[in-house]
């Protein structure tokens, strides 16, 4: 560019060039934020088969020790076996240098091995989901739409033509899945009930939880003014300063708080949340309510719908 200007180039010559120069590097930009966005639903698949592999893991145990139970000493010597691949599979899930294909290879060797007669009567009845599967449950489902409202997100950023009912839907699914039902639980019932097994509160790790809570209604609150606007743009950059907030939070609490609650409360202490989280679907949320936004979170995300 400087040399057309020292040589007296056409000044048409140069705002041509500089043209297809700035093509070039939103072509670039383009391409990176494509790749990153790739790497990033990369990284959430193997996170998500992560989990599930942990959940797993902990309902295969529990089944085994309800059968088995360990006062009445070790059991025989093929569920000992299982028991110890069932542990390989879980450490393996929570080594960070797992790939994704090498846990579900683990996962597919177990598969097999649970085929095997010797357990055809082991599994017969499926555990319950404890309080914090529950919530981790609800996680993933939350995670569907925060990739959905991403993609959309980052359309409106490019100016491409966006469906503002997208936008309405994802929004109703937050204020009433992600943080009616789900905060609500988190917030009325397991939060408090470790709060009075001593985890502190205010300045503590609960404390941060509520902040989160807090901050993402703001930004719900902002993208909802800004959809009535019809500022499209506008609804994007709350929406996606709530997605990224969200999974920090929904990190913080698989990997930090939820552990911590199995740690201070006892297991009939867990039953008997497990109840109370019942009861808030059924009285608070209405019967079916939870199905609904099921269906909604899997047809946001452009999946056939699944539970
Ligand atoms: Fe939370
Ligand atoms: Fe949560």
């Amino acid at each position: 560019m400087g040399e057309d200007m020292l040589a007296g180039g056409e000044p048409g010559n140069l705002v041509a060039r500089v043209r297809t120069h700035r093509q070039a590097v939103h072509a670039f930009i383009d391409a990176v934020a494509a790749e990153r966005a790739a790497a990033m639903a990369r990284m959430e698949g193997l996170h998500r088969l992560r989990l599930a592999t942990i959940d797993l893991a902990g309902r295969l145990r529990r089944a085994i020790h309800r059968e088995y139970p360990r006062a009445k000493g070790d059991p025989p010597a093929p569920v000992s076996d299982l028991l110890e691949w069932i542990a390989r599979l879980e450490a393996m899930a929570r080594r960070a240098t797992t790939e994704a294909a090498d846990l579900a290879a683990a996962g597919a060797a177990l598969d097999e091995r649970l085929a095997s007669s010797l357990f055809a009567n082991l599994f017969m009845e499926v555990p319950p989901m404890t309080v914090t599967e529950t919530l981790k449950h609800e996680h993933r489902v939350i995670e569907l739409v925060l990739g959905a409202i991403d993609r959309e997100a980052r359309k409106a950023a490019h100016g491409e033509p966006i469906d503002p009912g997208f936008f309405a839907q994802a929004i109703d699914f937050i204020r009433n899945f992600a943080d009616k039902c789900h905060h609500g639980k988190e917030e009325g019932i397991l939060f408090k009930a470790m709060a009075e097994k001593g985890v502190p509160v205010e300045g503590g790790p609960i404390g941060v939880m509520l902040g989160d809570h807090e901050e993402g209604r703001r930004f719900i609150r902002a993208a909802r003014e800004a959809l009535d606007r019809n500022d499209l743009r506008a609804v994007a950059d709350s929406l996606t300063r709530y997605t990224a907030l969200l999974r920090q939070h929904i990190m913080k609490e698989d990997n930090v708080l939820y552990p911590m609650a199995e740690r201070v409360l006892s297991e009939a202490e867990l039953d008997d949340l497990a109840e109370r989280f019942e009861a808030v679907e059924r009285e608070e949320m209405g019967e079916g309510t939870h199905e609904r936004y099921h269906g909604l979170a899997h047809s946001l995300a452009g999946e056939p719908a699944r539970r």
